[in-house]
C-alpha cells in the first residue's frame, strides 16, 4: 500500500514537473547584475561588459540591458523581430502615460522616437509632437539574424514633462511591445511588462 501511494505520488510529481517546463518563462524577471568593463557605444550590439544590468523576458523575445549613474540611463532593448521595439516607463494604466522608446531599423537606417502614450492603447506620439523635447542623445541599432536592438542614451532626469524622471535607487514599472512591422503606427505582436531597478 505504502509502496503504491509513493508511486503514485512520484506521477503526480512527475505530471507537475512536467507541466512546469512547458509554462512560458515568468514575463518579470530578476535583473542579472554585470560589471561594467566596456565602454557604452551605441553601436546597435549589446557587447560584453557594456551594461551593468539585464532582463531576458518572455523566453528571449524582449531583452533590456542597462546602466546608469545619478545623471544618465544608457540603454539597450532587443526584440525578436525585424520591425519595432520599445520600452515604456511608468505607464498609469495599460499603456496610458508611459514615457517611451520607440525604435526600429530599416534597410540600415536606424530610428528611434522619444514617444509618449497618451491613451490606454496608444497612441504614443513623439513627444515633440505634443509640446515636449526629443531628450534621446545618442541612438544606434542592428537588425541581424532576425533581432533588432536599439540603443539610446537619455538623462536619468530631462526635464521634459514627456520623460518619467528617474533617481539613482529608485525601481520604475515598465512594459515592453515587439512588432512585426517598421511602422510605429502599427501595433505589437508581443507585449509585456516588468520593473527595473536603477542604481
Ligand atoms: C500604436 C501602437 C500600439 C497600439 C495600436 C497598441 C495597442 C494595444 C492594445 C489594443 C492593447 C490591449 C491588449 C491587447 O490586445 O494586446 C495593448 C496592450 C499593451 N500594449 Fe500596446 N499598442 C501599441 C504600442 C505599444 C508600445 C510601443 C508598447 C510598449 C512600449 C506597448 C505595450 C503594451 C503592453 C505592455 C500591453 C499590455 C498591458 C497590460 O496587460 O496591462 N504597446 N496595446
Amino acid at each position: 500500500m505504502n509502496s503504491k501511494l509513493i508511486s503514485l505520488f512520484s506521477v503526480i510529481l512527475a505530471v507537475f514537473f512536467a507541466g512546469c517546463a512547458d509554462q512560458p518563462e515568468e514575463n518579470s524577471a530578476e535583473p542579472v547584475l554585470h560589471a561594467v568593463t566596456a565602454e557604452w557605444t551605441a553601436d546597435g550590439v549589446v557587447s560584453d561588459g557594456e551594461y551593468a544590468q539585464k532582463m531576458i523576458l518572455s523566453g528571449g523575445i524582449f531583452e533590456v540591458h542597462w546602466k546608469n549613474d545619478a545623471e544618465m540611463l544608457y540603454m539597450a532593448i532587443k526584440g525578436e523581430t525585424d520591425g519595432w521595439v520599445a520600452i515604456g516607463f511608468e505607464p498609469e494604466v495599460w499603456m496610458k502615460d508611459a514615457d517611451m522608446i520607440v525604435g526600429w531599423v530599416d534597410d540600415g537606417e536606424v530610428s528611434a522616437l522619444d514617444a509618449y502614450s497618451t491613451g490606454n492603447y496608444g497612441p504614443h506620439p513623439p513627444d515633440t509632437d505634443l509640446g515636449g523635447t526629443d531628450n534621446l542623445l545618442e541612438i544606434g541599432g542592428s537588425e541581424k539574424d532576425g533581432f533588432t536592438v536599439i540603443e539610446f542614451k537619455r538623462k536619468m532626469d530631462t526635464g521634459d514633462k514627456f520623460d518619467k524622471a528617474f533617481e539613482s535607487g529608485q525601481t520604475v514599472s515598465m512594459i515592453w511591445g515587439v512588432s512585426e512591422f517598421d511602422d510605429p503606427e502599427e501595433r505589437h505582436i508581443e507585449a509585456g511588462k516588468g520593473e527595473l531597478a536603477f542604481q
